[in-house]
């Protein structure tokens, strides 16, 4: 008999559910019985014994699921350690859950911050194995997570959307894409969708330069331009600021993002009309796609072989072409950004796309 528990962490994606029922369809593979545990809410119900045992059943017709059949939480690492309200130790709380259930294997579904608490609760002697989630790809140590491409399918339809508008009015529009610190969702639904201007939080934009892309498109005759912006895409003024001061600047930001900012400084430069698109949390609603089901459904047959082999405190993930895994102590607390020196930004300038620096 094995019994494992199952959590999804964090903001939710697309492929969560498709990646727990790849997990369970390999354990029944390997193991003649199997007692699955999903904690409701993240790692809230493991901390507060909030669980659902579940049958193969449960998991059958829920591939092209979006959202959790478990739900989800944020659950911030920093706060793992401080006691909550009516003084609990949340760390000893799950070990308790997770000791009191039996469990040979916890299995968290979760992006950077919740598998640095799978790392901790790894390093606490639970037997626990990691899989990548997130729209936005930033998690150390693999290539691609699940949710990044359903993510960007869904930003390079709505930047395809604008297209056509955006040439019928000659305007310039802004697409704000998800993606706070990284900007590996904006970058290649911005190739995708043909952008013209791509800004991202890893390479700081100067807008006289963006104006000047823009001018330029119009003096070629193009009467639209599009530009593609991550929502935590900073000005080159802006990313000489101490944390501090970039903090103070916040509190009294005029503006609801960095959309509006641009589009303002655009328009007081006179010509083009600008418009705002911001397809916000559709990025990470609905059916994952066929890419991120096929990829979900290996990362889950992968930490079944893992529980298999007995071989814990891993992480599954992509890399160079292959499923693989590595420790979670490698990728916790580390994130993947986009390099200025990638290739696939050097590509996109030879492309023409303009980053603004
Ligand atoms: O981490 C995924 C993500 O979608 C980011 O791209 C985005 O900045 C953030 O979550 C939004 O968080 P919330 O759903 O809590 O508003």
């Amino acid at each position: 008999m094995k019994r494992i528990g199952m959590l999804t962490s964090g903001g939710d994606c697309q492929a969560l559910n498709a990646t727990m029922r790849g997990v369970v369809k390999g354990l029944y593979e390997f193991f003649d019985k199997v007692e699955i545990y999903g904690f409701l809410e993240g790692y809230k119900g493991l901390m507060y014994g909030n669980y659902k045992l579940l049958h193969a059943d449960d998991f059958s017709g829920i591939l092209t699921k979006g959202g959790t059949i478990l739900g989800s939480s944020r659950q911030p690492f920093k706060l793992m350690t401080v006691p909550d309200e009516n003084g609990l130790d949340k760390v000893k709380a799950m070990k308790d859950t997770y000791k009191k259930l039996k469990l040979d294997c916890l299995v968290v579904l979760g992006g950077n911050g919740s598998q640095k608490t799978a790392n901790l609760l790894s390093e606490e002697g639970l037997n626990v194995i990691g899989l990548p989630k997130t729209i936005d790809n930033d998690l150390w140590g693999t290539d691609l997570t699940f949710g990044f491409q359903s993510a960007v399918d869904i930003a390079t339809s709505a930047i395809d959307c604008i297209h056509t508008t955006a040439a019928s009015h000659g305007r310039v529009f802004i697409v704000e894409i998800m993606g706070h610190k990284v900007g590996h969702i904006t970058l290649h639904a911005g190739i995708a969708g043909g952008a013209d201007v791509v800004l991202i939080p890893e390479i700081p934009y100067d807008i006289k330069k963006v104006v000047k892309a823009l001018d330029a498109r119009a003096k070629s005759g193009k009467r639209f331009s599009i530009i593609a912006v991550a929502e935590g895409a900073i000005s080159k003024e802006v990313a000489k600021l101490s944390k501090k001061e970039r903090k103070a600047r916040m509190e009294n930001y005029p503006y609801p993002s960095v959309a509006y900012e641009i589009a303002d400084h655009i328009k007081a430069t006179g010509g083009a009309e600008v418009r705002i698109a911001v397809p916000g949390h559709t990025q990470r609603g609905g059916s994952p796609c066929p890419f991120d089901r096929v990829l979900s459904s290996r990362f889950g047959a992968k930490a079944a072989e893992l529980i298999k082999q007995e071989k814990f405190g891993e992480l599954v993930v992509f890399l160079n072409n292959k499923v693989t895994s590595i420790p979670l102590s490698e990728s916790a607390g580390k994130l993947k950004y986009v390099s200025p020196d990638d290739d696939i930004v050097k590509e996109a300038k030879t492309l023409g796309i303009c980053f603004g620096d």
